[in-house]
């Protein structure tokens, strides 16, 4: 089999319209297929929603609707978006599926059969917002950090799934980078939890909630959440949860998430596998979380920048660019409307919508003719490394060298009076400038394909519509 690639986001809870804290994730995974698929590796980009547990059973009964009338309205909306946003996911897995759903109880008779689950109680906190139980030592101030507010006390009468026989084999498979967890500092972070404390069973079954994926082996619980979730990465891909056969796209070779569901995943997720003997993926890539003016984005704090707002500031090329050019991609990034406008005005408005629209023009004089070349990759490995090390803000800033070069190249050379003057030294000047556009257009593949596109249908027709708007 050809090299693989095969790369997940996170699943979306559908309790709310998706933000640019949910796009950035989907854009970064869409940079990196798009890219594997220019390297010719069998590619799969699995996205998706996740539509049962309290949270959003809670959500749509404040609204009045039936929960899965609720589910599918927002679900939609994300498929929407993504579809605006021009991602090329393979897959879009809907954990309200009949076919997931169907597959979830055959992995839990599974677990059951196995005696990796056994019934049992749990007492804890929980934090409905993170759909999870929380010790009081990631309380702050009784209250959960991520959500602001104190976790319910809950106890009852649920199944446990074991976990504590996993811990050194996690330590093992993480420390050597086979279950790889990047960056460095997150994988020092999941070790030193996993080196300093018991991994506790989890419950993974609720008794008082409906919406949700009925246990198979008694009636009266569901499915914990987080199980069901996180067994989208295999049935999205085509499992049944119960075939030997897993698809061949597993394992994934990147797991895209945010900093705030690492935990869950280094350790539900890996045990879920483990007790099905089914190999991990390969490696979790850890995000950070988009701030808007050095704070959380918030209603009450009214500093959330809505995905719309972006998209009708800076269209759908330019939200790609934005988000992706704001800082390393890993560290929390923070964001203000003011500076990306600016950023926008001078990369793109300013850099290269006018370097196109100049070149265009003046490839376009009289009897000028460039034979330019048939569009064969000349994706570079530059670019590529930038990609493979996940330094999407390094590579935009490598293009925008380029198209600062280029500008600057058109100044020093002045070819519109060259053409008055010197027909040898315009022509001269000229090729170098369409093979810029021409290498610029296929470096910007994987990040802004439409303008991409556009670049190289400008090039062919020698005709350029404005690229990008100034905004005001
Ligand atoms: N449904 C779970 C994930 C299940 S995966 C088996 C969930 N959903 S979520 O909608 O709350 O978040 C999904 C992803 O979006 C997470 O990776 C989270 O880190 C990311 N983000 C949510 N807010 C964000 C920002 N403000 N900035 C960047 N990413 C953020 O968790």
């Amino acid at each position: 089999m050809k090299d693989k690639f095969y790369i997940t986001t996170p699943i979306y809870y559908t309790n709310a319209k998706p933000h640019i804290g949910h796009a950035y994730t989907t854009i970064a995974s869409d940079v990196l297929a798009r890219a594997n698929r220019l390297q010719k590796k069998e590619t799969f980009f699995l996205t998706g929603t996740d539509e049962h547990g309290a949270k959003i059973e809670k959500k749509a009964i404040e609204e009045g609707k039936n929960p899965q009338e609720f589910v599918d309205g927002f679900a939609q909306i994300f498929q929407d978006l993504w579809k605006e946003l021009n991602i090329s996911n393979d897959g879009f897995i809907r954990t309200t599926s009949p076919a997931h759903k169907l597959a979830v109880q055959k992995v839990l008779q599974a677990l059951y059969d196995n005696g990796s689950i056994y019934k049992g109680s749990y007492k804890g906190l929980y934090c409905v917002g993170c759909e999870q139980f929380k010790s009081e030592n990631e309380l702050v101030d009784g209250k959960c950090p991520d959500h602001n507010a104190a976790p319910e006390e809950m106890e009852e009468e649920c199944y446990l799934m074991k976990m504590g026989k996993w811990q050194e084999t996690l330590i093992g498979k993480i420390k050597s980078d086979e279950f790889r967890i990047q960056p460095e500092r997150y994988k020092k972070e999941m070790l030193s939890f996993l080196e300093s404390q018991k991994l506790e069973d989890v419950s993974i079954s609720r008794k008082n909630l409906k919406w949700g994926i009925e246990i198979p082996f008694d009636s009266e619980h569901t499915t914990y959440v987080w199980l069901d979730a996180l067994l989208n990465y295999l049935t999205g891909i085509g499992w049944d949860g119960e075939s030997k056969e897993i698809p061949k796209m597993w394992p994934a070779e990147i797991q895209m998430l945010g900093k705030d569901i690492l935990r869950v995943h280094a350790t539900i997720w890996a045990a879920i596998l483990l007790n099905l003997e089914i190999e991990l993926p390969k490696s979790l890539f850890i995000h950070g979380h988009i701030l808007s003016g050095g704070k959380k984005m918030s209603k009450t704090l009214g500093n959330v920048i809505g995905i719309d707002e972006m998209l009708e500031k800076s269209g759908v090329d330019g939200t790609r660019y934005l988000l992706l050019s704001g800082g390393t991609f890993g560290d929390d990034l923070d964001l203000t409307m003011e500076r990306m406008t600016e950023k926008f005005n001078a990369d793109l408005a300013n850099g290269l919508g006018n370097l196109v629209s100049r070149v265009i023009k003046l490839s376009s004089q009289d009897n000028f003719q460039f034979p330019i070349s048939n569009f064969q990759s000349i994706f570079n490995d530059k670019i590529l490394n930038f990609i493979n090390e996940f330094n999407f803000d390094g590579a935009l800033e490598y293009i925008n060298g380029l198209v600062k070069e280029s500008n600057k190249f058109i100044e020093d050379n002045k070819p519109w009076e060259l053409v008055k003057t010197d027909e040898n030294k315009f022509k001269e000047v000229m090729k170098k400038l369409l093979l810029d556009l021409e290498i610029i257009s296929q470096l910007l593949i994987p990040f802004m394909p439409e303008t991409s596109e556009k670049i190289k249908l400008a090039l062919e027709t020698k005709k350029a519509e404005p690229l990008f708007q100034r905004i005001k």
